[in-house]
Protein backbone atom coordinates (compact mmCIF):
# COMPACT_ATOMS: atom_id res chain seq x y z
CA UNK A 1 0.00 0.00 0.00
CA UNK A 2 1.12 3.79 -0.87
CA UNK A 3 0.46 5.56 2.56
CA UNK A 4 0.06 9.36 1.76
CA UNK A 5 -0.42 11.55 5.28
CA UNK A 6 -1.51 15.35 5.23
CA UNK A 7 -1.13 17.83 7.68
CA UNK A 8 -4.80 18.58 7.84
CA UNK A 9 -8.11 17.24 6.56
CA UNK A 10 -9.13 20.06 3.85
CA UNK A 11 -6.01 19.55 2.43
CA UNK A 12 -6.82 15.91 2.39
CA UNK A 13 -9.87 16.19 1.15
CA UNK A 14 -8.97 18.90 -1.74
CA UNK A 15 -6.14 16.36 -2.97
CA UNK A 16 -7.92 13.43 -3.19
CA UNK A 17 -10.47 14.93 -4.76
CA UNK A 18 -8.22 16.37 -7.54
CA UNK A 19 -6.40 12.62 -7.75
CA UNK A 20 -9.66 11.54 -8.69
CA UNK A 21 -11.06 14.20 -10.95
CA UNK A 22 -7.71 13.18 -13.00
CA UNK A 23 -8.10 9.77 -12.95
CA UNK A 24 -11.51 10.21 -14.07
CA UNK A 25 -10.72 12.54 -16.83
CA UNK A 26 -7.69 10.54 -18.10
CA UNK A 27 -10.40 7.14 -18.34
CA UNK A 28 -12.86 9.45 -20.02
CA UNK A 29 -10.41 10.75 -22.96
CA UNK A 30 -8.83 7.43 -23.68
CA UNK A 31 -12.42 5.52 -22.80
CA UNK A 32 -15.60 8.05 -23.61
CA UNK A 33 -16.82 7.10 -20.44
CA UNK A 34 -15.92 5.87 -16.80
CA UNK A 35 -16.72 4.67 -13.67
CA UNK A 36 -16.55 5.79 -10.21
CA UNK A 37 -17.25 3.42 -6.88
CA UNK A 38 -17.94 5.41 -3.65
CA UNK A 39 -18.62 4.89 0.24
CA UNK A 40 -20.93 6.17 1.92
CA UNK A 41 -20.48 6.67 6.07
CA UNK A 42 -19.70 10.08 7.62
CA UNK A 43 -16.16 10.84 6.40
CA UNK A 44 -16.35 11.02 2.32
CA UNK A 45 -18.58 14.18 2.30
CA UNK A 46 -16.70 16.66 1.78
CA UNK A 47 -14.83 14.61 -1.34
CA UNK A 48 -18.05 14.74 -3.07
CA UNK A 49 -18.32 18.73 -2.05
CA UNK A 50 -15.31 19.52 -3.76
CA UNK A 51 -15.71 16.44 -7.09
CA UNK A 52 -19.42 18.22 -8.04
CA UNK A 53 -18.39 20.98 -9.00
CA UNK A 54 -15.33 20.19 -10.80
CA UNK A 55 -15.73 20.58 -14.94
CA UNK A 56 -15.91 16.64 -16.09
CA UNK A 57 -18.01 15.22 -18.77
CA UNK A 58 -20.28 13.76 -15.88
CA UNK A 59 -22.30 12.61 -18.70
CA UNK A 60 -20.47 9.76 -19.49
CA UNK A 61 -19.46 8.52 -15.93
CA UNK A 62 -21.25 5.84 -13.73
CA UNK A 63 -21.63 6.75 -10.24
CA UNK A 64 -22.69 3.53 -7.59
CA UNK A 65 -21.96 3.14 -3.93
CA UNK A 66 -19.64 0.47 -2.87
CA UNK A 67 -22.53 -0.82 -0.64
CA UNK A 68 -25.71 0.48 1.08
CA UNK A 69 -27.77 -0.32 4.06
CA UNK A 70 -31.08 -1.45 3.67
CA UNK A 71 -33.24 1.46 4.42
CA UNK A 72 -35.30 3.86 2.03
CA UNK A 73 -33.70 7.18 1.02
CA UNK A 74 -35.93 8.65 3.45
CA UNK A 75 -33.80 7.35 6.01
CA UNK A 76 -30.54 9.59 7.19
CA UNK A 77 -28.39 6.27 7.17
CA UNK A 78 -29.29 5.54 3.60
CA UNK A 79 -25.61 5.92 1.78
CA UNK A 80 -27.70 6.88 -1.72
CA UNK A 81 -29.18 9.89 -0.15
CA UNK A 82 -25.93 11.18 0.69
CA UNK A 83 -24.77 10.44 -2.67
CA UNK A 84 -27.87 12.59 -4.46
CA UNK A 85 -26.98 15.38 -1.64
CA UNK A 86 -23.46 15.87 -1.68
CA UNK A 87 -22.08 14.10 -5.01
CA UNK A 88 -24.91 14.33 -7.53
CA UNK A 89 -25.18 17.92 -7.60
CA UNK A 90 -23.99 21.05 -9.20
CA UNK A 91 -22.07 19.66 -12.08
CA UNK A 92 -21.53 16.23 -11.47
CA UNK A 93 -25.67 16.10 -11.46
CA UNK A 94 -24.97 14.96 -15.12
CA UNK A 95 -23.50 11.56 -13.88
CA UNK A 96 -25.88 8.07 -13.75
CA UNK A 97 -26.54 7.18 -10.59
CA UNK A 98 -26.52 3.11 -11.05
CA UNK A 99 -28.74 1.81 -7.69
CA UNK A 100 -27.67 0.12 -4.99
CA UNK A 101 -31.19 -0.19 -3.69
CA UNK A 102 -34.67 -1.13 -4.67
CA UNK A 103 -37.63 -0.62 -2.53
CA UNK A 104 -38.03 -4.30 -1.04
CA UNK A 105 -38.04 -6.25 2.29
CA UNK A 106 -35.10 -8.29 1.93
CA UNK A 107 -31.41 -7.41 -0.11
CA UNK A 108 -31.76 -11.14 -2.09
CA UNK A 109 -35.33 -10.14 -3.56
CA UNK A 110 -33.46 -7.98 -6.06
CA UNK A 111 -29.33 -8.94 -6.01
CA UNK A 112 -30.12 -9.92 -9.38
CA UNK A 113 -31.69 -7.00 -10.78
CA UNK A 114 -29.33 -4.46 -9.04
CA UNK A 115 -26.27 -6.77 -10.27
CA UNK A 116 -27.25 -6.45 -13.50
CA UNK A 117 -27.24 -2.77 -13.32
CA UNK A 118 -23.24 -3.01 -12.05
CA UNK A 119 -21.74 -5.62 -14.38
CA UNK A 120 -21.57 -3.01 -17.49
CA UNK A 121 -19.64 -0.71 -15.77
CA UNK A 122 -16.67 -2.78 -14.64
CA UNK A 123 -14.28 -2.68 -14.12
CA UNK A 124 -14.65 -0.18 -11.52
CA UNK A 125 -12.42 2.85 -13.24
CA UNK A 126 -11.90 4.70 -10.35
CA UNK A 127 -12.58 3.25 -6.65
CA UNK A 128 -13.02 5.38 -3.45
CA UNK A 129 -13.26 3.22 -0.52
CA UNK A 130 -13.88 3.80 3.65
CA UNK A 131 -12.82 2.18 6.56
CA UNK A 132 -14.13 0.82 9.92
CA UNK A 133 -12.08 1.00 12.64
CA UNK A 134 -12.53 -2.80 12.72
CA UNK A 135 -10.96 -3.49 9.89
CA UNK A 136 -14.42 -3.43 7.25
CA UNK A 137 -14.12 -1.33 4.07
CA UNK A 138 -17.65 -1.59 1.79
CA UNK A 139 -19.77 -3.64 3.83
CA UNK A 140 -17.31 -6.71 4.26
CA UNK A 141 -17.42 -6.65 8.54
CA UNK A 142 -15.72 -9.23 10.15
CA UNK A 143 -17.69 -11.75 11.49
CA UNK A 144 -20.40 -10.99 8.48
CA UNK A 145 -22.40 -14.23 7.65
CA UNK A 146 -21.43 -14.18 4.32
CA UNK A 147 -18.01 -12.59 4.14
CA UNK A 148 -15.96 -16.08 3.35
CA UNK A 149 -18.14 -15.74 0.10
CA UNK A 150 -17.58 -12.37 -0.68
CA UNK A 151 -13.77 -12.96 -0.61
CA UNK A 152 -13.83 -15.99 -3.05
CA UNK A 153 -12.53 -15.43 -6.17
CA UNK A 154 -15.72 -16.29 -7.97
CA UNK A 155 -17.92 -14.43 -5.78
CA UNK A 156 -20.90 -12.89 -7.53
CA UNK A 157 -20.59 -8.95 -7.87
CA UNK A 158 -22.84 -8.08 -5.23
CA UNK A 159 -23.90 -9.87 -2.49
CA UNK A 160 -26.21 -9.20 1.28
CA UNK A 161 -24.12 -9.05 4.09
CA UNK A 162 -25.65 -9.02 7.34
CA UNK A 163 -23.16 -8.25 10.68
CA UNK A 164 -23.99 -7.47 14.33
CA UNK A 165 -21.57 -3.96 13.79
CA UNK A 166 -23.39 -3.09 10.37
CA UNK A 167 -27.29 -2.52 12.21
CA UNK A 168 -29.33 -3.24 8.93
CA UNK A 169 -28.93 -5.46 6.29
CA UNK A 170 -26.79 -4.56 4.01
CA UNK A 171 -25.62 -5.19 0.42
CA UNK A 172 -21.75 -4.83 -0.93
CA UNK A 173 -19.87 -5.15 -4.08
CA UNK A 174 -17.47 -8.28 -3.23
CA UNK A 175 -13.58 -8.57 -3.47
CA UNK A 176 -12.64 -9.61 -7.24
CA UNK A 177 -14.82 -6.00 -7.87
CA UNK A 178 -13.35 -4.29 -5.21
CA UNK A 179 -9.58 -5.54 -5.93
CA UNK A 180 -10.88 -5.45 -10.31
CA UNK A 181 -11.09 -1.70 -10.20
CA UNK A 182 -8.30 0.10 -12.03
CA UNK A 183 -7.35 3.04 -9.31
CA UNK A 184 -8.06 2.74 -5.58
CA UNK A 185 -8.04 5.09 -2.34
CA UNK A 186 -9.17 4.66 0.75
CA UNK A 187 -9.65 7.92 2.29
CA UNK A 188 -9.74 7.63 6.33
CA UNK A 189 -9.10 10.25 9.43
CA UNK A 190 -8.10 10.12 12.82
CA UNK A 191 -5.43 7.67 14.77
CA UNK A 192 -7.63 4.81 15.78
CA UNK A 193 -7.76 4.06 11.71
CA UNK A 194 -4.35 4.58 10.81
CA UNK A 195 -3.16 1.81 13.54
CA UNK A 196 -6.02 -0.38 12.35
CA UNK A 197 -5.07 0.00 8.54
CA UNK A 198 -1.09 -0.93 9.82
CA UNK A 199 -2.27 -3.55 11.79
CA UNK A 200 -3.84 -5.15 8.19
CA UNK A 201 -1.48 -5.43 6.54
CA UNK A 202 0.03 -8.55 8.84
CA UNK A 203 -3.65 -10.04 9.05
CA UNK A 204 -6.00 -12.22 7.42
CA UNK A 205 -8.77 -10.77 4.85
CA UNK A 206 -11.34 -12.76 6.94
CA UNK A 207 -9.47 -10.89 10.34
CA UNK A 208 -9.08 -7.38 8.50
CA UNK A 209 -11.68 -7.56 5.18
CA UNK A 210 -9.75 -4.02 3.68
CA UNK A 211 -6.74 -6.54 3.04
CA UNK A 212 -8.89 -7.56 -0.20
CA UNK A 213 -7.70 -4.14 -1.83
CA UNK A 214 -4.88 -2.96 0.38
CA UNK A 215 -2.13 -4.03 -1.93
CA UNK A 216 -2.96 -1.75 -5.09
CA UNK A 217 -4.26 0.89 -2.48
CA UNK A 218 -3.20 4.50 -2.07
CA UNK A 219 -4.14 5.29 1.97
CA UNK A 220 -5.27 9.39 2.19
CA UNK A 221 -5.07 9.93 5.90
CA UNK A 222 -4.91 13.03 7.89
CA UNK A 223 -4.81 13.20 11.89
C1 LIG B 1 -21.06 2.32 5.00
C2 LIG B 1 -19.76 2.42 4.27
C3 LIG B 1 -18.62 1.87 5.08
C4 LIG B 1 -17.83 3.08 5.54
C5 LIG B 1 -17.06 2.78 6.79
C6 LIG B 1 -16.42 4.03 7.36
O1 LIG B 1 -22.09 2.24 4.39
O2 LIG B 1 -21.04 2.37 6.23
O3 LIG B 1 -19.70 2.36 2.95
O4 LIG B 1 -17.82 0.91 4.53
O5 LIG B 1 -16.98 3.52 4.52
O6 LIG B 1 -17.96 2.25 7.74
O7 LIG B 1 -17.45 4.88 7.78
P1 LIG B 1 -17.19 6.29 8.40
O8 LIG B 1 -16.62 7.13 7.32
O9 LIG B 1 -18.55 6.76 8.84
O10 LIG B 1 -16.24 6.08 9.55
Amino acid sequence: MKFVAYPDRELLMLALADVIASELAETLNAQGRASFSVPGGTTPGPVFDILSGVGLDWANVAVFLNDERWVGEDSPRSNTRLLRERLLVDKAAAATLVPLYAEAAEPEAVLGALAEGIEPHLPISVLLLGMGTDMHTASLFPGADRLADALASNAPVLLPMRAEAAGEPRITLTAPVLAGAMHIHILITGAEKRAAIEAAAGLTALEAPVRVVLDNATVHWAE
